[in-house]
Order: C-alpha cells, then sequence, then structure tokens
C-alpha cells in the first residue's frame, strides 16, 4: 500500500517539476549519475535560515531551542522552508547542488553536556526515524511536506538535492533515548535489551582501534548505538528508508561515517539505491592523508563499491597549504598520487573546509587566500562542495573555530562578494569547458608559492596560475601549455587579479607561453574549447550494475541523432540521447569488466571508458572461514570466486574480496555483497605480507545466495 502511493506521489512531483521546468526556468537536465559538472553547496540547516518560526520549539521536543542563539549546541531556527526561501541565491551564485544535514527525525531530549548546560541534535547526526522528518526542520507531524517544496524549488532552480545520510548508528546509547529506533513512528527495537540484534554492542572505537578495520566496522563510533546492517530487518530499514528519499526526489546521498558502517555491506545499500534510478553517493571517509593505514582501502572501496568519496588527504594539503603556507607541491602530490590509485578520481569531492573542522578563515583570517583555495577547488580535480557561508567569510574563532564554533547561523546574503562572483564564474566555466568536470590535471609551472596546473580534455583546455604570496610577484618563464597558439584573456576578468597570456605553436603539446609576471596574491584561468569532433565520454555513471540498471554516459559530440552505446561488443538499448549526455540500460551480458563506448549516427568512435557488469542485484553475506591456514603478521586471508563481485577467482590485494576481520583468530571473516539468487563457487586464499598467494585445499566451496535479505555462511579451511 505505502510503496504504491508513494511511487503516485513520485509521479505526481516529478510532472509539477517537469512542468515547472518547462514554463519558468531552465532546468538542470544533467542526470544525478553525472555529477562532475556539479558545485555543491554544504548546508547545516539549522544555521542556514530560519524560514517559519511555527517549528522552532516543537512540543515533542521542547527547549532545544535557543532564541538567543548563545548555546552553541542546540537548536537555533534554521529549517528546509529557509533554505527555499535562498534559492535564487544559491541559484546566482552557480550553486547547482546542496547538500543537506540529515534531515531524518532526530533525537527528541536534551542531553547535558559535562557542565550541565543542554546539548540537541540540532546537527542530525542522532537519527530516531530515518522515515520521517524532522520536526525543527520541518513541523510536528513528522511529515514530509517542506522537504517536498524544497526539492522542488530545488529542482525548479536547477539545483539538485543531496541528503545526509547516517546508516552508521541511531542515538546515544547511553542517555536520552538509548538508541531506540523506530519506523516511520513504530518501535523497532531498543538498544537496551537487544534480543534481535539489531545493534552491535562493543566499545567505543579508540587509540590504535581506529586503524583496526574490526574496530573501525564494527566498535562503537561516539558512544552511538552502532546499527547492525547484517541484520535482515536493519538492512532493509535502511535500504527502504533511502528508497522513501529517492521516491521525494533527492538526488544523491552523502554517506555520514562511511568508513565506520560494514564496507562490503554498503556496496549492496549503493547498489540498491542505482537499481531504483538515478543517483550519486559520496562518502565520508575520514583520513588524514595518503599514508593513512586504511588509505589503500580506502580507495579499493571507491573503486569498486560505486561509492565515491570526500576527498580529504586533499583537503589537508588545502589546508596546509593556502592555509598554512606549506609548498605547493604538497598539493601536486596528494593529486598525483590519487590519481594513480582512484578509478574514478574526477568523481572524488574536494573542500576547503567543512563542519567538522575549523573554517578557512579561522585558521589563516585572509580573504585573498581564501579566494585562492576557492579558486582552486573549483578548477582542480574533482566536484567541488563549498561549506555555507564560505561566500560571506563568515567564521567565528572561539576555542580555534572547531565544532561547534564552525557552524555560525548566516547573517548576510550579499550577493555582490567577490567569493560570490568567482563561485558563480567557475560554476559556469565547469558547465561550458568539459576539461573541468573530465580533463586530465598536469602540473606545468611549480615553486613553494606559484601552482601552475593545466586541465585537459581532448581539444579542450584549461590553463590555472596561482600565485598565494601575499607581496612578491614571479617572472614566469619557459611556461608550455596545451592552449593552441593565440591570445587567451582571463576568464574571471581580472576578479583575482588575471590577466591575458599569448600562446605560440610548438610540438608535442608544449605550446610556449609567451613570459609573464604573475603578481602577489593572484589567480588568472585561461581556456579554450574545441569545436566539434569525434565523441568524447569523460563520465559513466554509476559505474557498476546489473543487467536493468540505467547507465548515464556523458561528455561531449555525440550529436543530436541517436547512434549507438556498446558494451564491449554488445549494443545496449538506448533510452535518451543528447549530445551531451546519454542514458542506456546495462544489457544481459555475462558479468565482468566492460569497456563502454559510444558511435554517433555518423559512424564515429569514441574513446572507451569501464563499466562493470553484476551478475545479479547484490545481496550482502558474511563470509567466515574458520580455522584458516597459519598466518604471520601482515598475513591476511581473502576471499575469491565465480563472479567479477568476488573477483573472478583473482588473487590480488586489490582484486579478492578483502583483508578479512579476524577478531577470533584464527577464524576469519568479511561481508561481501554477491548476486541474488546465484549459485556461486568461492574458496580463501592467504596472501602472505610478501605478496605470496596460498590456496586452500580441496574442492571450491559452493553456496546460493538469497533473493532477498542478508545471508551467513560459515566453512572451515579445507587443509
Ligand atoms: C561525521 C559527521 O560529519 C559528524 O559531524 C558527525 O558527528 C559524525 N559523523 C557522526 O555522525
Ligand atoms: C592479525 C594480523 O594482522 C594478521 O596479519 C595475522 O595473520 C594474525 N593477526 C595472526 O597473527
Amino acid at each position: 500500500m505505502r510503496r504504491g502511493s508513494y511511487a503516485i506521489i513520485g509521479r505526481a512531483l516529478s510532472l509539477s517539476i517537469l512542468l515547472v521546468c518547462t514554463l519558468l526556468a531552465p532546468c538542470n537536465s544533467a542526470r544525478a549519475s553525472d555529477f562532475k559538472r556539479e558545485v555543491i553547496y554544504q548546508i547545516i540547516t539549522d544555521r542556514f535560515f530560519d524560514g517559519s518560526t511555527s517549528n522552532n520549539n516543537p512540543s515533542q521536543s521542547s527547549g532545544l531551542y535557543d532564541a538567543t542563539k548563545t548555546n552553541w549546541r542546540v537548536y537555533w531556527g534554521g529549517d528546509l522552508a529557509g533554505i527555499q526561501q535562498k534559492m535564487s541565491y544559491l541559484a546566482g551564485m552557480g550553486v547547482t547542488a546542496i547538500w543537506i544535514s540529515p534531515p531524518v527525525d532526530n533525537l527528541n531530549t536534551n542531553i547535558p553536556d559535562g557542565n550541565g548546560n543542554p546539548t540537541a541534535s540540532y546537527h542530525g547526526y542522532q537519527a530516531r526515524d530515518f522515515k520521517r522528518i524532522e520536526e525543527h526542520f520541518g513541523n510536528s507531524s513528522n511529515t514530509w511536506t517542506e522537504f517536498d517544496n524544497l526539492v522542488t524549488a530545488a529542482h525548479a532552480n536547477g539545483i539538485k538535492v543531496i541528503v545526509d545520510f547516517a546508516p552508521n548508528h541511531s542515538t546515544q546509547n547511553n542517555a536520552g533515548e538509548f538508541g531506540a529506533l523506530y519506523d516511520n513512528g513504530v518501535l523497532l527495537g531498543n538498544f537496551t535489551g537487544d534480543s534481535n540484534g539489531y545493534f552491535h554492542h562493543n566499545a567505543n572505537i579508540s587509540g590504535g582501534g581506529w586503524d583496526d578495520r574490526y574496530q573501525v566496522e564494527y566498535y562503537t563510533l561516539f558512544d552511538l548505538a552502532d546499527l547492525n546492517q547484517e541484520h535482515a530487518t536493519i538492512d532493509g530499514y535502511l535500504k527502504a528508508a533511502a528508497q522513501l528519499f529517492q521516491q521525494h526526489g533527492v538526488d544523491g546521498f552523502r554517506i555520514d561515517a562511511v568508513k565506520h558502517v560494514s564496507w562490503g555491506w554498503e556496496y549492496s545499500f549503493a547498489n540498491s539505491i542505482y537499481t531504483f534510478g538515478d543517483s550519486f553517493l559520496f562518502g565520508e571517509w575520514y583520513q588524514a592523508s595518503t599514508s593513512d593505514p586504511l588509505y589503500h582501502d580506502s580507495y579499493k572501496f571507491a573503486n569498486k563499491s560505486g561509492i565515491s568519496l570526500l576527498d580529504f588527504p586533499l583537503n589537508t594539503a588545502i589546508r596546509n597549504v593556502f592555509g598554512s603556507n606549506s609548498n605547493f607541491s604538497d598539493i601536486d602530490s596528494v593529486i598525483s598520487q590519487e590519481g594513480g590509485n582512484f578509478t574514478w578520481k574526477e568523481d572524488l569531492v574536494t573542500f576547503i573546509d567543512n563542519h567538522d573542522m575549523a573554517r578557512f578563515l579561522s585558521i589563516n583570517n585572509n580573504n585573498n587566500r581564501l579566494h585562492e583555495a576557492l579558486a582552486f577547488t573549483l578548477t582542480s580535480r574533482g566536484i567541488p562542495c563549498i561549506y555555507y557561508g564560505t561566500e560571506q567569510y563568515l567564521h567565528d574563532d572561539t576555542g580555534g573555530g572547531t565544532d561547534p564554533y564552525n557552524r555560525p547561523m548566516m547573517v548576510n546574503f550579499n550577493t555582490s562578494t567577490t567569493a560570490y562572483q568567482v563561485i558563480n564564474k567557475l560554476s559556469t566555466l565547469r558547465r561550458s569547458n568539459t576539461a573541468i568536470p573530465y580533463g586530465s590535471m598536469t602540473q606545468r609551472w611549480l615553486n613553494n608559492d606559484v601552482y601552475i596546473y593545466e586541465r585537459k580534455f581532448f581539444g579542450n583546455v584549461v590553463l590555472v596560475a596561482i600565485n598565494k604570496n601575499e607581496t612578491s610577484s614571479y617572472n614566469i618563464t619557459g611556461l608550455n601549455t596545451s592552449l593552441p597558439a593565440g591570445s587567451y584573456s582571463d576568464y574571471l576578468t581580472a576578479l583575482l587579479g588575471g590577466f591575458s597570456i599569448g600562446v605560440t605553436a610548438g610540438s608535442g603539446g608544449n605550446n610556449p607561453v609567451a613570459s609573464f609576471t604573475l603578481p602577489a596574491h593572484t589567480v588568472a584561468v585561461w581556456q579554450f574549447t574545441e569545436g566539434t569532433a569525434t565523441p568524447q565520454i569523460g563520465s559513466i555513471g554509476p559505474t557498476n550494475g546489473q543487467a536493468g540498471v540505467k547507465v548515464t554516459i556523458a561528455g561531449k559530440n555525440f550529436g543530436s541523432t541517436t547512434g549507438t552505446v556498446k558494451f564491449g561488443t554488445t549494443t545496449a538499448t538506448v533510452n535518451s540521447w543528447t549530445s551531451t549526455q546519454i542514458v542506456a540500460t546495462t544489457p544481459s551480458v555475462t558479468n565482468g569488466n566492460y569497456n563502454v563506448t559510444v558511435t554517433n549516427s555518423g559512424g564515429q568512435v569514441s574513446n572507451s571508458i569501464q563499466y562493470t557488469v553484476l551478475t545479479a542485484k547484490l545481496i550482502p553475506i558474511t563470509f567466515t572461514v574458520n580455522n584458516a591456514s597459519p598466518t604471520q603478521v601482515g598475513d591476511y586471508i581473502f576471499l575469491t570466486g565465480s563472479t567479477v563481485e568476488l573477483g573472478n577467482w583473482s588473487t590480488t590485494w586489490d582484486s579478492a574480496v578483502g583483508p578479512m576481520m579476524t577478531p577470533n583468530y584464527p577464524n576469519w571473516f568479511t561481508v561481501a555483497s554477491v548476486p541474488a539468487g546465484q549459485t556461486i563457487q568461492f574458496k580463501f586464499i592467504k596472501i602472505a605480507a610478501n605478496g605470496a598467494v596460498t590456496w586452500e585445499a580441496g574442492a571450491n566451496h559452493q553456496y546460493t545466495v538469497p533473493t532477498s535479505g542478508t545471508g551467513f555462511v560459515t566453512v572451515n579451511w579445507q587443509y
């Protein structure tokens, strides 16, 4: 019943959005599964704008609101209606997607802090019911009205909506509502006396545990009641909640604490979302740098799960370089290292600051440097995400400006600040020149203060020069570029001190730029877009899916007449076709990795892009092997097997499933998302610290995957 009626609401909504789009405003028709051309703006809903005073102190959770805005840890009045009212401010800035705080119904009670002061879940990270909207953000009946209104208004302004979704936990397990979880108003389970096993009951993650895969995924994050996603009820509940948001029109999900949820389960979570419809997913995998012990796990996850990540290593480098004046080589080396590791690097979400760290101006109160960092994130590799208020130079430096002082109330909505203009201009460039969303990133000139880099996608080129020194200019000689011979004016029209350059013809993609002086604190952007050429694919999304899943292929020069899309040699059904974006359906072919190509109506064939055809919809299964091969420190047990989901019998760290975890040594386990209804063959292997591979003996293990829910399979290592 409920499913049916939501589907009808969904249809009615999209119909009205369609009408609003054609009649009133140009819509952003790019599909969410091609997110590379978007500029994201991150909003802490409670701290943006109070659009309705009627929801400031709702009866079911009264006393959590501070009208004086002096207690930073309670609600201050911002709401979904407030964001809706500021839609033209956002659109005018060039924002094309908003990421809002978790909008779901949160903790209703006050949990006093150590000094007896009230605290509340104004940030949204203590969900009690994932299927209702928080009363402080919407209305006192916890219905979806204000949420739907926001989505409709956003879409009418060409703005996509991303919700923050926190599948790791419910509320605090030792105070307040003690983790109690509700399913659309009905109590599902309590953390205490959890006879169903809906929660994990381990200690808080601490010390070395932050680098230990088992503790990271299965221990408790900051006292928050840790959900057991391997329980079919919790699995089904979280997937249904995400789908409800899709039915209400959301375009994507920022997955909170993605590193702390069972990684293998998350593959099936992503698959469930993509099976239902068009979406973009990125997760919060916190890590300070590419030297983090779990860095390798992070890019293996991003390469295979269909979930992109927030780019924390680059964030650290951006803050070091622009905030603390370290050498530009810090940024350059992260870009090049991640470039070698992440298959889908252009999908990484890049940022200067967020709600969990001091705002940029709190670490360096210098607007020039903020502008430089902004221009960098808007033109470098990845999808830029701007923290609310950055364009108004918002910051409060109390206590170093960290949480909660990095979450002040927005006060100004001034559309003429330099930052607002810079964002607007560079957002336009991201739409008009494919080098920004899809292109390579190459360093062309570097010293401590100067970074000149080039973005290039086929013949489309953007060259960016930044001098972060506050007082010294630099003479730039010997600079080469792929920009064709000619004269180029600054795309930012001197907003950040830029000027024109001249380029003469050279060879091998190295055209000399006439020497110039790059003044102190300057950013200049020069660009070139080529005319019609052969079809060029820059993006595919999602990056994996089973037969029937719709895939968005984006790029340039596809032509206005429908041509052909091939997965390997198999022609796929085309659902829609424009010269920059094609939607095709994953064909029924043998599971595995395919090169996808586009052939235009004139017979010209594009470059290819990788896509993984899954065997079937994914079901999360917990695999345990008891008494596995004797291991030394640094050796790990992995799972490998007969389908692409299990690595097709491969035996490398990056292609087999694992490393598995061993909380009960010598028994090892992992969750792997495997094809529903299929009988799979599998075995366990040891990959030793030195890389040597040992197979268990005997015949392959065999298991028939259920068609829904979750599953468990335990075997003994065969000697
Ligand atoms: C990370 C979020 O960004 C942070 O603000 C939150 O408190 C934790 N996850 C827990 O949900
Ligand atoms: C855990 C270690 O990380 C792993 O490498 C080792 O094989 C087992 N403990 C046994 O020592």
